[in-house]
Order: C-alpha cells, then structure tokens, then sequence
C-alpha cells in the first residue's frame, strides 16, 4: 500500500522530496537518482538545487538515469530531454553531466538503445530513489495504457492525448516525435523507492487509477502498487477523486 502524503502546495511538495534526496545523498554520496521530466517535479529540482548550492553539499559522485527520451530529435534539440534535464537539473543542481544518462534517442542504433539503457542502469547499482510524473493517459515514464507491467527499456509509441499534452513544448503540434525510448514499468518497478507526483485536477483520474483501482496495464501508474516502498505526494486537486 503506498503512502500518500497531501501536501498544500507543489512548493511543498518541492521541499518534502527535495529534502528526501538530499537525505539520501549525504547518506550515500554515490547515490542513484532517477529522473523525471515533465512539469511536476520541477519544484522538487528547485528546491534540491536551493540546499544543494546554499549548503555546498557534494554532489559530484551522484548518479542518474532519465525515465525517457524522444526518437529522432536532432542532437542538441532544446526539448530532447537530454537538453530538458541538462537546463533543469543538471545545471542548477550542479551534478556531474557525464554521471546523469538520458536513453539514446537517435535513429542511429535505435535498436539497441534499450538494452543499453537497460545495462548502465544495472552497472550502477540499479536506482535508489525514482521520481515519477504521471500523463493524464495513466502513463508513468512514456509507458502508455497497454504496456506490459513486465517491460524493460524500449522504444514506443506516444499516444495522440500525449502529443497533444507536449505540444506546447514544441513550434506546432506536428513537431512532436512520434516515438520514445522510455525505461519500461518493469524498469521503473526495479528501483528501490518510488516517489509519485502529481498536482492539479486534471490528473486526479490517473492518481486514483493508480493509487486505488485494480493493478492493470490500461493504468500503468496502477504498477506502483506492485513495489513495497512507493510514497505519493499530491497537492488537495490531484487527491480529489481518491
Ligand atoms: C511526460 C513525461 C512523463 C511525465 C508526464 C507528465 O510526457 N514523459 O515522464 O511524468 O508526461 O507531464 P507533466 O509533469 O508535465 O504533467
């Protein structure tokens, strides 16, 4: 059963987790993060990258691993989400470029980008404490309603309702990717403790879907409910339908 903490605001929710990693990290300055992109846990990045700079704490040996990347984006694309994660954590927090991945999203050697990812992740350690957004569509990572709970990194499709969401990142709506390489729900299941996020109305359906309805994989945010160390940490408008 996961913890579900309602917070009063995202600025909130910001420092409960924000606090959580830096916990972490001064336990285990070799830490694995995983890493979400996406709106919601924007404030979690900001208030980690306030402690990490106001307290000078060491963050050099810290590892991380993106949730998920688009196909085909040209190198260096401001809203690949190598780019995203540089311009948002990796910068402001201070963490050490080299040590933070994000799968490979070019054409070229797509085919093995999965299993790739899928083996950095494991000569790391696995991951220690995964951050996670949750689409409208339920999804978690880019895993959309259908994804085996089972599936490991790979490449997938992206639902129209999902490229519809992400068009505002993009010049026109015809500019988002079609495809993803995104860590599978197995992946995401794999990694020793779990933080979902989510604020607003709009994704009350998808957290009580994944909070309290049946485990399925047309709710892939229902997998949480499959992992021992899961917290929830929603604002009072994404907790209204529990
Ligand atoms: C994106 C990402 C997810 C994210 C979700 C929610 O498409 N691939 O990792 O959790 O959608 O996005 P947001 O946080 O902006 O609502």
């Amino acid at each position: 059963m996961a913890e579900v903490v309602i917070v009063p605001s995202e600025q909130e929710a910001g420092r409960l987790v924000g606090d959580a990693i830096v916990d972490l990290i001064q336990r285990r300055p070799d830490a694995v993060l995983g890493l979400a992109t996406g709106s919601t846990p924007l404030a979690v990045y900001r208030h980690l990258a306030e402690r990490v700079r106001g307290e000078d704490i060491d963050v050099s040996r810290v590892r991380g691993f993106a949730l998920d990347e688009y196909v085909g984006l040209p190198a260096g694309h401001p809203e690949s989400y190598r780019s995203v994660i540089e311009r948002e954590v990796v910068e402001p927090v201070g963490f050490d470029s080299a040590r933070i991945e994000v799968p490979h999203g070019d054409l070229d050697g797509i085919e093995t980008a999965g299993e790739q990812y899928e083996a950095a992740i494991r000569a790391a350690g696995g991951v220690d404490l995964q951050i996670l957004g949750i689409g409208r569509t339920g999804h978690i990572g880019f895993n959309e309603p259908g994804s085996s709970l089972a599936s490991l990194t790979r490449v997938k499709t992206l639902t129209e309702e999902t490229r519809a969401d992400n068009a505002r990142f993009f010049d026109s709506p015809d500019d988002v990717p079609m495809h993803c390489v995104t860590q599978g729900i197995g992946t995401i299941l794999r990694a020793r403790h779990l933080v979902l996020l989510a604020f607003g109305e709009a994704k009350a359906d998808a957290v009580a879907a994944a909070v309290e309805g049946p485990v399925s994989t047309s709710a892939p945010g229902s997998a949480v409910q499959l992992h021992p160390h899961v917290t929830v940490v929603v604002d009072e408008a994404a907790a209204s339908a529990l």
